[in-house]
């Protein structure tokens, strides 16, 4: 039997951005690995970086959740000194000495290679893949480099792809792209609720909370949660509602979808959020309400409107407020969404009409549940006649 190849994309990911992320995938399209491991460093004193490591944790966290062959690894992540690459190396061999390690490093890392320490051994031991960059122009000067490791016994693929742009200087200094090409859009609502790399800081308990929703969800949940913030945030300033609000709800409204149902249910009842026999058999429909009451008691949300916007956001609400209808558009067209028919239609609806693109996604989605002949809740129904009468 083939031995399973894994890929190993090293770096302090400060922040972890789209130009990471193609890396790995070049490595697995290109079929020279099966899975790869992102293992973001620990500090160093000759390198500081600006994000502390939790957060560059989650950052790359969020930002790989789109894709389930890769897996962020803490195996590096708190140690401080700089000798990480053989050591990380050697520690994953022995954990799984069945697989074969292949090195996933830039063309701009190639070149500095032999300051790593032990390189001999590295060079000999493993693979690299080396990903083009776009600091590399100098071509002679990567040949002759490219000669020189081959001598010590080095194992050089180059993999086919454009060189990414450079993103992670730029954006420490300051500049944050908005491109999602560039950076991933859970990472950029990240650093700007956080206020990292000198931004300023939206969300004044963004610390408390991104740690508390990182902790209570799935990365895939995380990313969408960031992801629904900054939608319902865009939305809110496209239609002239208070944008921070509609970016907390985002940011919270599935903030008790992970919960086991037993435990959704039991909240429910002890705190008499509803006696809908529906929503009660339903985690799909119940997070919503819970939701809300763990944000007010959890996350010491105090915002009635925005409490209301978490409660409606799944299902929606004849009579709800323009900020709930943020929410709950965002909820279904935010970038990291799976494609659904109506998506593109819902998006550009959604940047010159509110109410028409909600009342297009709202029946969409009926539709496509009745079209299946899974139970809708009345309560969309009767949104949808709400939105016609408008
Ligand atoms: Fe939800
Ligand atoms: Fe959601």
């Amino acid at each position: 039997m083939a031995k399973h190849r894994v890929g190993v994309l090293g770096g302090y990911f400060d922040p972890f951005h789209q130009g990471h992320l193609r890396m790995a995938q070049a490595a697995l399209d290109g079929g020279y690995v099966d899975h790869v491991l992102v293992l973001p460093a620990g500090g160093s004193p000759d390198q500081p970086c600006v994000a502390s490591p939790e957060d560059r944790w989650q950052m790359a966290v969020a930002a790989c959740s789109v894709d389930n062959r890769l897996e962020v690894s803490r195996l590096a992540l708190d140690r401080s000194d700089a000798s990480l690459p053989v050591e990380t190396l050697r520690r994953l061999h022995k954990q799984d000495p069945k697989s074969d390690l292949y090195c996933i490093i830039g063309s701009d890392a190639l070149m500095r290679l032999t300051e790593w320490r032990h390189p001999k051994e590295l060079l000999k031991t493993f693979p690299f893949l080396v990903c083009p960059r776009p600091e590399n122009e100098d071509i002679d000067a990567l040949r002759s480099q490219v000669e020189s490791l081959s001598a010590l016994g080095a194992r050089l693929i180059f993999l086919p792809m454009d060189p990414s742009p450079a993103a992670s200087c730029r954006i420490r200094e300051g500049s944050l792209p908005e491109n999602e090409e560039f950076l991933n859009v859970s990472v950029r609502e990240f650093i700007s609720a956080k206020g990292l790399y000198h931004q300023e800081k939206r969300i004044s308990r963004a610390d408390e909370w991104l740690d508390q929703l990182f902790g209570a969800l799935n990365p895939h949940r995380f990313a969408h949660s960031l992801s629904v913030a900054r939608t319902a945030r865009h939305l809110a300033q496209v239609h002239g509602i208070a944008a921070y609000r509609a970016e907390e709800a985002g940011l919270l409204h599935d903030c008790a979808k992970c919960l086991p149902l037993k435990k959704m249910q039991q909240i429910a009842r002890e705190h008499s959020l509803t006696r809908d026999p529906a929503f009660l058999e339903s985690g799909a429909l119940l997070h919503s309400l819970v939701g809300a009451w763990v944000a007010r008691n959890r996350y010491g949300m105090a915002d009635p409107e925005v409490l209301d916007a978490i409660s409606y956001h799944n299902t929606g609400c004849p009579g709800m407020s323009r900020l709930a209808m943020c929410v709950c558009l965002a909820d279904s067209i935010e970038p990291l969404r799976d494609s659904f028919p109506l998506l593109e239609k819902v998006r550009l609806l959604a940047e010159k009409d509110l109410e028409g693109a909600l009342l297009l996604s709202l029946e969409g989605t009926a539709d496509y549940v009745q079209s299946r002949g899974k139970f809708l809740h009345p309560r969309t129904m009767q949104t949808i006649a709400w939105l016609k009468n408008l």
